[in-house]
Formats: structure tokens, C-alpha cells, sequence
């Protein structure tokens, strides 16, 4: 955040909102200087509107529209308005299992990410910790990075190592990968709010200063 101005977060998600719930707790202790605008949701009884109504906060269900894996164009319209009525600077995903197209990147544009499990750009798309298991790899991660027209391929603004153990099952390795998501995903947007964050083509500059436990643990 510069100066006083209130870095305003709008998020989106489709499913139980742990990682909304990180970035309510972060603010809350004060290590996010931001405020939650709005959260929208395509899932009518998602628990990431729950989450967010029981801390007080704004919470929409937006309904999707007629596809299965993106916005419709009035959905989108919908959803772009909805968020830029309720200023916000930033639009974070978090688990929103839709694809965002054309008129939501330019309303948006530079000011979307999105957090992902797996050590991008190893295993993007769905059940990104099941296709590392199958895989057979002995690190996985999780990935925070800005969003682009593609899937999970935007650049690239931090990273947190997973090990994968012998006996984990796909949902013993996704609960370990939410732990290190649930640490990573409020620093990168405190980065964000603090104006810590450029990008010099597909390469995300840090701030010499800024801390973010796994992007800076080589650093140091
Ligand atoms: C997370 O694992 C995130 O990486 C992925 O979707 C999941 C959302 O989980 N994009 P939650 O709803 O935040 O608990």
C-alpha cells in the first residue's frame, strides 16, 4: 500500500475458502495491510461466502452462467461491475475454478493472481497435487503468480517447497501443500499492498527489503 491508501481486495472463489480465511486472519493480526472489498463466489452455498459473512464482509454468489469452466459474457459483465463497484485494486483467486477471459483480464489487467498447488509450471490445471503423486515427484509446492489469458501460466511472483512422502494419499499431500499456501499467499499480497512488486517481462521483482518466507528463503 502507498501511503494511506487502502489496498482494496476483491476475491474469488468456488469452494471452502482456507485460503480466504489465511488472508482474513493476515489482515486481521496486521501483516496485510489491505481490506477485503468483496468476496464472489459461483457456487451458491460455497463455504468461502459463509466464511466471509461470518466475519461481516461482503459476499456475493454471482451465478456462472451457461458453461461449465468459464463466465459467460453477462456473468462476466456481471462480475467485472460487481468488483469495480466495490473499488477494488487487487482480484485475488482463490480456489475459483473458472477460467477468466478477455473483458475481465483488461478490466483487471497486471492486478489478477491466483494461487496454485504445484511448483508451476509442473502440473497446471486441476488436482494439481494428484497429478504430482501420480507423477511420482519428490517435491511438490504450491505457487502464487499473476493471471494471463493462459492456464496457470502467468508470471511468476512466489513459490513454496512441498516434500511428498511414500504413504501420502492425494488428500494427505493437498493438506500439506494448503499449510505452506496458507503462509505464502498473505505474504505475496501484503508484497502486493506494499507496492513491493514489479515485473520486468515474465520476471516478478521483489523489493531487496520484502519478506516472503519461500521467495526469500534463498536470499537471505
Ligand atoms: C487451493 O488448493 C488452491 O491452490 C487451489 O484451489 C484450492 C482452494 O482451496 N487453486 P480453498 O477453497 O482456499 O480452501
Amino acid at each position: 500500500m502507498n501511503g494511506a491508501k487502502e489496498f482494496r481486495l476483491g476475491i474469488l472463489g468456488s469452494g471452502k475458502g482456507s485460503n480466504f480465511v489465511a488472508i482474513a486472519d493476515a489482515i486481521g493480526a496486521g501483516r496485510l495491510p489491505a481490506r477485503v472489498a468483496l468476496v464472489l463466489s459461483d457456487v451458491e452455498d460455497a463455504g468461502i461466502l459463509r466464511e466471509a459473512r461470518a466475519r461481516g464482509l461482503p459476499a456475493r454468489f454471482i451465478p456462472p452462467g451457461r458453461f461449465r469452466t468459464k463466465l459467460d459474457e453477462e456473468a462476466e459483465r456481471a462480475y467485472v461491475a460487481a468488483l469495480q463497484e466495490a473499488g477494488v485494486d487487487c482480484v485475488a483467486l482463490a480456489g475459483f475454478m473458472r477460467i477468466l477471459k478477455g473483458e475481465f483480464l483488461r478490466a483487471f489487467e497486471g492486478r489478477i493472481v491466483n494461487i496454485h498447488p504445484s511448483l508451476l509450471p509442473a502440473f497446471p490445471g486441476l488436482e494439481a497435487w494428484r497429478q504430482a503423486l501420480e507423477h511420482g515427484v519428490k517435491i511438490t509446492g504450491c505457487t502464487v503468480h499473476f493471471v494471463d489469458a493462459g492456464v496457470d501460466s502467468g508470471p511468476i511472483i512466489a513459490q513454496c517447497a512441498v516434500p511428498v512422502y511414500d504413504d501420502d494419499t492425494p488428500e494427505t499431500l493437498h493438506a500439506r501443500i494448503q499449510v505452506a499456501e496458507h503462509e505464502l499467499y498473505p505474504q505475496c499480497l501484503a508484497a502486493l499492498a506494499r507496492g513491493e512488486i514489479s515485473l520486468r517481462g515474465r520476471t516478478v521483482l521483489w523489493r531487496r527489503t520484502a519478506t516472503a518466507c519461500c521467495a526469500n528463503a534463498a536470499r537471505s
